[in-house]
């Protein structure tokens, strides 16, 4: 496995592959790599066969976080995360520097942003409003760097997911994007790099946001509901049986994330819940 460090290096390489007609499968990260970011590179190697190259990239994008976000104390380890790639049959670990991603940036020069304007309003993009513009910025520069065939997501980001794959249409890379499902530990909780900043008491009662989902499955499969009258119930489940702070929760269709105001099975729930000064969201689909 080879570990590259620099756009131009990342971008030479990827067109060497191009030339010789070989598949890339890529999945972008900010490493602290668990097994659902594990899951995608594995997928990656799948579907692109063993003559393939699969790429990961780490690299903890400065401009989807505020400035009141956790960009400084987002969890780091490369040692970890280079040998979880091995193991799950990567190539390449794409890990670039700040000063390689946005070039002039420290000295006030770079200015060009990726801007996606419907679907990442609302939700995530309510909540964290320069969030996706940072995201769509980040993940077309990787495309552009990467080139890819194919390109993995998890679903545990759903709106991020669903903007990215507008973003690739719109743009007119000439890639493939998949989703695959979110991995959860054994009672529930979705992996997330974020979850190690529990105490083991918020830990603990972190399965709320996935019990609020099982609450919300069970009530919509007996017969269809409000949303308002959903939300409310979430918002009292969440806030109090755990000691999380409910951000939101939306109920909307999984394409278009347009939200419904009657909630029938198919429709997909997201929310966000505050424990102290972590943040967690997760999905399902009802
Ligand atoms: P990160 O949070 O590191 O996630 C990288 C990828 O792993 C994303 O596609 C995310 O949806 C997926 N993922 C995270 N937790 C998962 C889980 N429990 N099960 C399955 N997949 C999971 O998302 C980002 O990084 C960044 O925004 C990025 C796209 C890399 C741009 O900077």
């Amino acid at each position: 496995m080879r570990i590259v460090k620099t756009a131009a290096a990342m971008q030479k390489l990827a067109l060497t592959w191009r030339r010789e007609g070989r598949k890339v499968g890529f999945v972008p990260t900010m490493g602290y790599l668990h097994a659902g970011h594990v899951s995608l590179v594995t997928e990656a190697r799948r579907r692109v066969g063993l003559k393939g190259i699969v790429v990961v990239s780490i690299y903890v994008n400065p401009t989807q976080f505020a400035p009141t976000e956790d960009l400084s104390r987002y969890p780091r380890d490369f040692a970890g995360d280079r040998r979880r790639c091995a193991e799950a049959g990567a190539d390449v670990i794409f890990f670039p520097t700040d000063a390689g991603m946005y070039p002039g940036k420290a000295e006030g020069r770079y200015s060009t942003y990726v801007v996606e304007e419907r679907l990442s309003q609302g939700m995530e993009g309510g909540s964290r409003p320069t969030h996706f513009r940072g995201v769509s910025t980040i993940v077309a520069k990787l495309f552009n760097l990467v080139l890819p065939d194919l390109a993995i997501f998890g679903a545990k980001d759903w709106q991020q997911a669903a903007v990215v794959r507008r973003m690739a249409i719109d743009l007119n890379f000439p890639l493939k994007v998949l989703v695959r499902p979110t991995v959860r530990e054994k009672d529930g909780l979705a992996m997330s790099s974020r979850n190690k900043y529990l105490s083991p008491e918020d830990r603990e009662l972190a399965t709320v946001l996935h019990r609020a989902m099982s609450a919300a499955k069970a009530a919509v499969n007996l017969q269809p509901a409000s949303a308002k009258a959903l939300k409310s119930s979430t918002e009292a489940l969440v806030n109090g049986q755990s000691s999380g702070r409910l951000d939101y929760v939306e109920f909307f269709d999984p394409e278009t994330l347009e939200a419904v105001d009657v909630v029938k099975p198919g429709a997909q729930m997201a929310l966000a819940v505050h424990f102290g000064k972590t943040r967690l969201i997760d999905n399902a689909a009802l």
